[in-house]
């Protein structure tokens, strides 16, 4: 035999095998199956694993009931339209936005806030990077601080007070979720959230419930609290729990590589 005639025939034995499986209904069935099967556990498998897959990271807690409302606003809002909250781990996002987003940086995302759509800049590390009247110049009209911006004008959240319903609900809800509030974080939540807007207020137990919370007047108007006061509370405490260049957090970084 040739060598030309042995490559014509390899083609022509894998399609006989082809068309057996093809004109055999019980045969492609069975086929089709393991197919699904295989591809199924290879997608479901790993679910039952995955409180493991999350490690622990110091310094990351529940939102408190204000952030947590400004969190509602936020995704009301569809700002995730725009904005991701996930910075990969690529040279041009970290130098841009900072350290790249650990998987439990947003372990208490419900929904998340991760994306790929990025019309305006991530947003995972934004909180500290300016000051209060700058997010709410910034939010009331963007042109303002960045001429070129296209980012919606969102001047009423000032005008319009915080509406956060039942907080301890809210809370409830969430904690029935997965997330781990309290006994004491519910019962607290509605003074929680009172606190955290008045600067005159005393926020030892907010702090002693929400470490790193930061507490005072947000939105310039310390006479009520507005949605303007959740949205940029909410988001100057975006990045900011988690001390990711602490030895821990480089500690659980490497233990997670090391898998
Ligand atoms: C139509 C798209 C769009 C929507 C919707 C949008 N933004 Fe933006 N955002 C942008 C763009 C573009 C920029 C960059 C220019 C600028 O700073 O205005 C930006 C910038 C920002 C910045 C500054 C980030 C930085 O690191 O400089 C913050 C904070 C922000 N947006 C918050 C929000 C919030 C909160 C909402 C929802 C209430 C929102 N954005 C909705 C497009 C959008």
């Amino acid at each position: 035999m040739t060598a030309e005639t042995i490559k014509d025939q390899a083609p022509k034995e894998a399609w006989g095998r082809h068309k057996k499986l093809e004109r055999n209904v019980a045969l492609l069935g069975v086929a089709a199956f393991l197919t699904v099967t295989v591809g199924g556990i290879v997608e479901i498998a790993p679910l039952f694993w995955i409180d493991n897959t999350i490690e622990k990271v110091d310094g990351m807690r529940p939102y408190t009931p204000l952030e947590q409302a400004g969190r509602d606003i936020f995704v009301r809002e569809g700002c995730y339209v725009c904005h991701s909250q996930m910075i990969r781990p690529f040279r041009d996002e970290v130098e841009r936005y900072g350290h790249y987003s650990l998987a439990a940086e947003s372990m208490y995302d419900r929904p998340f806030q991760w994306g790929s759509k990025r019309t305006g800049p991530d947003l995972a590390r934004v909180g500290g990077r300016y000051s209060d009247e700058w997010h709410v110049q910034h939010l009331k009209n963007p042109q303002s601080v960045v001429p070129e911006s296209v980012m919606p004008q969102y001047a009423f959240l000032a005008k319009k007070d915080l509406d956060a319903g039942d907080p301890a609900a809210t809370l409830t809800a969430l904690y029935r979720a997965g997330t781990p509030y309290t006994k004491e974080q519910v019962e607290n939540a509605a003074a929680d959230l009172a606190v955290q807007a008045d600067p005159n207020a005393d926020a030892s137990g907010l702090l002693k419930r929400y470490p790193k919370a930061q507490a005072r007047d947000f939105d310039g108007d310390p006479s009520r609290v507005t949605e303007m006061d959740a949205l940029v509370a909410y988001l100057q405490m975006l990045g900011t729990l988690v001390d990711v260049n602490s030895a821990a957090a480089q500690e659980e970084l490497a233990k997670e590589k090391g898998r």
